[in-house]
Parts: C-alpha cells; sequence; structure tokens
C-alpha cells in the first residue's frame, strides 16, 4: 500500500528545481567561476540556486534538515533528523561553465534515509522528472518506465568520472574498459542526476559511479525504483545514497552489470 505523503512533499521539489532552472539559465551568460578543487567548479549560480532552497525549506518545514552541496555541514543533524532534503543546486556543473547544455537540478526528501519524493529538473530540454515512493515516477506528468533490454551487449550504459580520477583513476578506468568490452556503448554526460533520470526513462538501460554525493543519486535512485528498475551498490548490496555509490538499471541486466563489477578487483 502506498506510503500517506502529503502531497506538498513533491510540490515543494517540484517548486525548487523550476525555479534552480529559471536561475540556471538566468546566469549563465555572467558566471564567475571558481575552483573548489584542481578540476572541481563551482559558480555564483551553485551558490544562489542553494540559498534559495535553504531558505524556502526553513520558511515552509522548519523542523527539517537539508543536505546540500556548497553548504554542507555534515554532522549528526542529517542522521538523527527524520526529514531530510537532499539538493543539487547544479549537477554537471562542469558542462554549466563550458556552456554545455547538460545540467540540472536534483531534489529529494529522505524520510528515515529513505528517498520518499524526488524531482530533477533539465531546464535546456524541460523535462521534469519526478516520482513519489510507492505511487510511480513520471517525465512531464506521464508515467515513465525503465528499458526492457534483457542482456549487456544489446545495453547501452552510462558513467561518470569523480573529481580525484586524475591521481586515482586506474579503477575507474579499468571498469569502463571492462563495460565497453561488454556492451553496445557506454556514455559519460557528465550530470549524474541525469544519467539518473534517463536510466527511469528508459534511455540508458544502467548506470554506474562510486565516490558520488548523496545529492547526486538520492533523487535519480527514487525515480528509478518508482520506473520499475533497481538499485544497489557496487556489489549488489542494499542502496543508500549516504554509501557514494551505485549500479543502477532496468533491472533486467542488473546482475550482469554487478558481475562485471565483481571481477574486477577494485584498489581505488
Ligand atoms: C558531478 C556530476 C558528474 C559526476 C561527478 C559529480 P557536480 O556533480 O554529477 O557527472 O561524475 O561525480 O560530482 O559537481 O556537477 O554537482
Ligand atoms: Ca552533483
Ligand atoms: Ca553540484
Amino acid at each position: 500500500m502506498a506510503e500517506s505523503i502529503p502531497p506538498v512533499f513533491l510540490a515543494t521539489a517540484i517548486q525548487a528545481v523550476i525555479k534552480a532552472g529559471a536561475m540556471q539559465l538566468a546566469g549563465i551568460d555572467n558566471l564567475q567561476i571558481e575552483k573548489k578543487g584542481v578540476i572541481d567548479l563551482v559558480t555564483q549560480v551553485d551558490r544562489e540556486v542553494e540559498r534559495m532552497f535553504r531558505a524556502l525549506i526553513a520558511e515552509r518545514f522548519p523542523d527539517h534538515v537539508v543536505l546540500a552541496e556548497e553548504f554542507e555541514v555534515r554532522g549528526d543533524r542529517q542522521n538523527q533528523a527524520e526529514y531530510c532534503w537532499v539538493f543539487d543546486p547544479v549537477d554537471g556543473t562542469t558542462n554549466y561553465a563550458h556552456g554545455l547544455p547538460i545540467f540540472c537540478c536534483a531534489c529529494s526528501l529522505e524520510r528515515d534515509g529513505e528517498p520518499v519524493v524526488a524531482a530533477i529538473y533539465d531546464p535546456n530540454r524541460r523535462e521534469l522528472f519526478t516520482a513519489e515512493r510507492g505511487r510511480g515516477a513520471w517525465l512531464n506528468g506521464v508515467p515513465m518506465r525503465v528499458s526492457s533490454a534483457t542482456v549487456l551487449i544489446d545495453s547501452l550504459l552510462c558513467t561518470g568520472f569523480h573529481y580525484d580520477v586524475h591521481k586515482e583513476g586506474d579503477y575507474v578506468l579499468a571498469l569502463f574498459g571492462d563495460f565497453i568490452k561488454t556492451t553496445r556503448a557506454v556514455r559519460r554526460l557528465g550530470s549524474a542526476a541525469i544519467d539518473l533520470a534517463y536510466v527511469a526513462a528508459g534511455r540508458f538501460d544502467g548506470f554506474w559511479e562510486v565516490r558520488l554525493n548523496p545529492w547526486d543519486i538520492s533523487a535519480g535512485a527514487l525515480l528509478i525504483q518508482e520506473a520499475g528498475g533497481q538499485v544497489s551498490t557496487l556489489t549488489g548490496a542494499p542502496f543508500s545514497s549516504r554509501l557514494g555509490e551505485i549500479v543502477a538499471s532496468n533491472g533486467r541486466v542488473h546482475t550482469q552489470m554487478v558481475d562485471v563489477i565483481r571481477s574486477r578487483n577494485r584498489t581505488t
């Protein structure tokens, strides 16, 4: 039976990601780009969008906590609070900073650590991906389903590379090679949230990535589960956004993906 989820939760997530999309498009011609690390960028829009979101939640749900990328203070509150909003103000910041139109805003609400509502908005294509636990997943209001591929060799997969890939990239690149050799093709779009939304929409048959943050994967994981797919850790264990890694698929090729990953020994 569907859980009781107040409609205002999904409405708030949708309101936030649509507003974020407008801010992203409005800011794109006048970006102030800074480095958080050697290849990890941040813009003033990432920060402005997150400020907007934190203000919205503080005003509407003062007892909820927010876990988001740019003003993150990790601590017990995020693990102890019943309701935690998990938010990426711009997912795909490298693309965004380079004028490549593949980026989005991702938002989920986790209840006791489990995503219950999710919204991802791609303002370039005006695509809004939403889900509610136990009720389904939608693309612009139309129900979404995962793909029907049953074998890896007929599958189109996607992956991403973490920001330490220059110094600790051997495992990531080796796994990329393993999947290149066992699938129809592998893509790398540069926005984990869009990648996951595309698995939910049946455009990709699967996705994997390591060393992610909760805001990269929480919303997308719920979209996939509600669209009939499967999410897990790299070894096939139950998914949690806090574990920082994901194998996501249409369900049918999930074990095959996990088998490829298991046969490669992970050292980084
Ligand atoms: C990144 C993107 C990218 C993924 C990285 C993420 P950001 O998020 O989702 O596709 O490969 O691991 O950190 O920094 O653009 O929000
Ligand atoms: Ca991200
Ligand atoms: Ca981000």
